[in-house]
């Protein structure tokens, strides 16, 4: 069947940037990827797709050939005609493992999924485009399985988190860091598997459950390990990586507690981002956004 998507008014939507409260690999699969288990959350740190009535499609971005790119393109070989003037304005930084690129791509496509487009149409389009892309059909928080891409959604964590992007420049990040894990870093998913339990019984964040086996590897990058040690010389001995790196990042219960921990980075040099749990308003979304069946 084919679908065309119109836009009725002019409508910004924010595609969030993720963290990865824990993300433990249990090691390598037949299909060359490794097999996760994964507590996602989406952050109120967030890229712009603007979207806005045109009679042809119209993407603008500042970056080359991106996930985004890559969606529509799908989209029309699935038999979805977007006519749509699309303006993609990054705020997440580039390959931090904060999802940027995954979060535009998903998030668009999610955007569609809930203006009409069929569920499984838009899930097969955002699990060829990447492993964490499905996840941002719905954002929030969530348990993630396999690759990555089987999605459980979870009540969400409370708090507040205080993110650091060291400066070091990875090219092939994700490979790369997958690569460099031995089976020393794997672990069997259990103190995932038990935060999950305990946000489905609504028992609350547990900080002490949170494992990630790209943090010795990381560590490895002299950036990465100065911006640990900053956060430890500030007293915060709770520091992880999102998914893998290089972005780092602590959580406090407290917004107060975390705007002092952001102080204290910021007097030793360091551009921390202080954000907490956001998912984008899908139904006012969808308002905009026009899905018929028909031929283009
Ligand atoms: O799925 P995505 O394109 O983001 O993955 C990029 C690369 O990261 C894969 O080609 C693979 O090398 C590695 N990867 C992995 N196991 C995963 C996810 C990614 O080995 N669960």
């Amino acid at each position: 069947m084919h679908y065309r998507v119109t836009i009725r008014e002019q409508v910004t939507i924010p595609a969030p940037a993720k963290l990865n409260l824990g993300l433990e690999v249990l090691g390598r699969r037949p299909d060359g990827y490794h097999e996760i288990l994964t507590i996602l959350q989406t952050i109120d740190l967030c890229d712009h797709l603007e979207l806005e009535p045109a009679s042809q499609l119209i993407y603008q971005t500042s970056v080359p050939d991106d996930l985004v790119a890559r969606a529509l393109r799908a989209l029309e070989l699935h038999n979805v005609t977007l006519r749509a003037r699309i303006r993609l304005e990054k705020r997440i930084p580039l390959s931090s493992g904060l999802g940027g690129g995954s979060s535009d791509a998903g998030t668009l496509l999610g955007a569609l999924w809930h203006a009409g487009l069929p569920e499984e149409r838009v899930r097969s389009i955002a699990e060829t485009l990447g492993s964490d892309v499905p996840f941002f059909l719905l954002g929030g928080t969530a348990l993630a399985r396999g690759r990555g891409t089987e999605i459980e959604p979870l009540p969400s964590v409370d708090g507040w988190f205080v993110v650091v992007v060291p400066e070091v420049s990875l090219p092939s990040k994700t490979p790369r860091l997958y690569a460099a894990l031995t089976p020393s870093d794997y672990s069997d998913g259990s103190a995932t598997l038990h935060q999950a339990e305990r946000l489905r019984a609504h028992l609350g964040f547990d900080p002490s459950l949170v494992r990630n086996a790209f943090l010795r590897p990381l560590l490895t990058f002299e950036p990465v390990r100065q911006v640990v040690e900053h956060f430890r010389s500030a007293g915060i001995a709770w520091v992880w990586p999102s998914g893998a790196g290089p972005a780092i990042f602590t959580w406090s219960p407290s917004r107060a507690e975390a705007e002092t921990i952001a102080t204290a980075l910021r007097t030793r040099g360091l551009h921390p981002y202080l954000t907490h749990p956001f998912t984008p308003d899908w139904e006012s979304i969808a308002t905009a956004i026009d899905v018929t069946v028909g031929a283009p």
